[in-house]
């Protein structure tokens, strides 16, 4: 009876609400912020899909299995960022329909990983002519918000404490169209999911000195993100799409500094890169670089008095010297912990790969599970070799 009485008098107070789903701290308390403590993310099994099979049951459950959830789990992540590409799930002159073949696949996805006790975040994550429809087509605009109200209402049966809704990765338009249409997406989301913790986006490539020019919106169960893949010549050397120096970077060294880079400067051709790799040598890109860097994001966040994650951050592995990516994944990992953010790592097991398969089975690589700051289990990690993954 006491019990009865202090749980009715903390509902009054406002402390929590009673849902269908049970007794729920309101609101973003350190509790649920601490799911977002240490992730990663699954890449091309719901979004940007390469193989074959397409967005059909085939590929989602021959792309990762049990032991994929199993030994995430056991790594110790607390959540997992869930990439939802949504072109197969909505349709642009019906929005308020979502494909329902679609929402089984995504239902047990994310039933497999809460089984787990790992929290996700359910990121929509489209093809880049997603956004540009976005961008340019008012029509489109209110299509997606559309989508979204009707998305969080399906996602609201979920428990709050568990389940984030990220309004959409990387927006790649500018400030101007990017920061009204979230708004207006935040809304139809708080109006149908109203207890669950909504992950907001800065413009274009979410990064750190977009995140520094927002204002944050007037909902406080918010988590604000950005994402860290700086210095880019180092994080995506060799890669082939993104920045064009960034095909031409293979080489470059972590830490970047005039010393370092003494020996490949001499070998990179392309002038554009050469000179941006100088710039990046005589900013130094070490530890304390980093650090200072992520501390301006949190001194950001302290400003607003609102909370971060930093839910991508990787290096390309096919030509990263090995020990320098671990090196720069610790210093990352490091920063973030220092001053509270969550973090999430890119990626699973695409081309900045944790684990590799091993006989079909996932085995993470021990070098990036040690750099994370996590304790591999017996027998679930091995040593990726050079440019695998
Ligand atoms: C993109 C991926 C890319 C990664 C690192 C993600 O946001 O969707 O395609 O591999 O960033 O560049």
């Amino acid at each position: 009876m006491i019990r009865l009485n202090l749980l009715i008098m903390a509902c009054l107070a406002g402390f929590l609400v009673l849902t269908p789903l049970g007794v729920h701290a309101q609101g973003l308390t350190e509790q649920r912020f601490a799911r977002l403590a240490r992730g990663i993310n699954i890449s091309h099994w719901f979004a940007q899909v390469y193989d074959k099979k397409g967005y059909t049951p085939e590929h989602f459950w021959s792309y990762v299995n049990d032991a994929d959830f199993d030994l995430i789990q056991s790594l110790g992540f607390t959540h997992v960022r869930l990439s939802v590409e949504p072109k197969p799930l909505l349709d642009w002159d019906n929005p308020g329909e979502l494909n329902a073949d679609y929402l089984v696949d995504l239902d047990k996805a994310i039933d497999a990983l809460l089984a787990r006790n790992l929290a996700v975040i359910v990121d929509i994550h489209p093809h880049p002519d997603f956004n540009k429809k976005l961008a340019n087509d008012p029509a489109h605009a209110d299509a997606f918000v559309h989508f979204w109200s009707n998305l969080a209402e399906h996602l609201s049966q979920r428990d709050p404490e568990m389940v984030f809704l990220e309004v959409l990765n990387e927006p790649i338009m500018a400030g101007d169209k990017w920061l009204p249409l979230q708004e207006r997406a935040v809304k139809a989301i708080r109006a149908a999911a109203p207890q669950h913790t909504i992950i907001a986006n800065p413009p274009l490539w979410s990064g750190l000195n977009d995140l520094l020019k927002m204002t944050p919106l007037e909902d406080d169960n918010i988590v604000y993100n950005f994402h860290f893949y700086d210095p880019g010549l180092f994080t995506h050397q060799g890669a082939n799409w993104g920045w064009v120096t960034w095909a031409h970077s293979a080489g470059t060294p972590y830490p970047i500094t005039p010393e370092s880079i003494a020996d490949v400067l001499p070998r990179i051709e392309h002038e554009q890169t050469r000179k941006e790799l100088e710039h990046a040598a005589r900013q130094r890109w070490d530890a304390a670089r980093i650090d200072a860097e992520i501390g301006r994001a949190a001194q950001w966040a302290a400003k607003h008095g609102v909370r971060l994650t930093c839910n991508e951050f990787g290096v390309y592995r096919q030509h990263a010297d090995l020990d320098q990516r671990a090196q720069w994944l610790s210093d990352v990992v490091r920063a973030c912990e220092k001053y509270n953010i969550g973090w999430a790592m890119w990626d699973y097991q695409g081309g900045f790969a944790l684990v590799q398969r091993v006989d079909g089975m996932p085995v993470a690589d021990r070098q990036t599970v040690e750099a994370l700051g996590l304790k591999p289990a017996q027998g679930n990690t091995t040593n990726i070799q050079p440019g695998g993954s």
